[in-house]
């Protein structure tokens, strides 16, 4: 017997999709029978990658250079998602930055600037894609963090957006209730361009593999996983809850790791 995809005839919205994390969810909805809208910041190359490897696997992608920064940009990419694959069933809210590191010379704008990616980024594509959602509702997924749980001041905007970002996962759904579910996906260590700094060199690389029971990094599929799952029927009675995907490594980890 043939069982249909999961998210067959579904439309996604996916901001940063065209590199790491993002390009792994977008594939993985693909996979599962969506057509995929997804955003990028500047790196026009990867996004051309991204949409092929969509149209390989016979599903239609659009590719749309929108800042995340700028919540007018996310109003017209939601737009342009419904006009040209249709009413939207899934958002996921992808695009972030690493903020600065160390905590005690941390500038207004280095705030601003990590919030306003991140946090702000994140209300600002929920609330463009609102009035384009199909009228039998659909999911939210925010991606945050095991920053945003775990004490982390080597990287305090990042953390506090995170932390930010479960707040808001929780307050929009009650906001949203009943037709759409938020929830928020909270990863551990994954292994892409954003930590390649760290999973390139060997100490650290170690370091921190040494303290995932799972006994390996994260790879953006493991986290696309995740999201799959949360936007699809088979979490039809899940919202306002976080999903961390980091193979164990937030059981034991400590603010002295960071
Ligand atoms: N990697 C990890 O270990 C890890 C762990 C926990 C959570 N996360 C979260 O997972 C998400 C993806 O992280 P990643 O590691 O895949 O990052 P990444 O490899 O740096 O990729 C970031 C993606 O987001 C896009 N992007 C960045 N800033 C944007 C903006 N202002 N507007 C629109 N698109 C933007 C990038 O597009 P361009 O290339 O065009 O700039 C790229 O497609 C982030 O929210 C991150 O905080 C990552």
């Amino acid at each position: 017997m043939n069982e249909l995809p999961l998210l067959s005839g579904r439309v996604a919205l996916v901001s940063g999709g065209s590199r790491g994390i993002g390009r792994a969810i977008v594939l993985a909805l693909a996979a599962e029978g969506a057509d995929v809208g997804f955003s990028y910041r500047q790196d026009a190359r990867a996004a051309r990658e991204t949409t092929t490897a969509v149209e390989r696997l016979g599903r239609r992608a659009l590719a749309v250079a929108s800042d995340a920064a700028q919540p007018d940009e996310a109003d017209a990419l939601a737009q342009r998602v419904r006009t040209e694959l249709g009413r939207i069933g899934i958002v996921v809210a992808n695009a972030g930055v690493a903020g600065p590191s160390g905590w005690e010379a941390i500038s207004a704008s280095d705030w601003r600037a990590t919030l306003e990616t991140n946090l702000v980024g994140a209300y600002s594509l929920v609330r463009a894609a609102r009035p384009h959602f199909s009228p039998s509702g659909g999911s939210v997924t925010l991606i945050a963090s095991i920053s945003g749980l775990l004490a982390h001041p080597a990287e305090l905007t990042y953390s506090v957006a995170k932390s930010g970002m479960l707040g808001l996962a929780r307050g929009l759904a009650l906001a949203l209730a009943p037709s759409v579910r938020v929830n928020a996906v909270a990863p551990g260590w994954v292994r892409t361009d954003m930590t390649a700094e760290l999973h390139e060199a060997n100490g650290p690389r170690e370091r921190i593999r040494g303290g995932i029971p799972r006994g390996r990094w994260g790879e953006p599929d493991d986290v696309a996983a995740a999201v799959v799952f949360l936007a699809s029927d088979m979490a039809r009675f899940v919202t306002g809850e976080t999903l961390v995907v980091d193979g164990g490594g937030s059981l034991r980890w400590t603010a002295s790791d960071a």
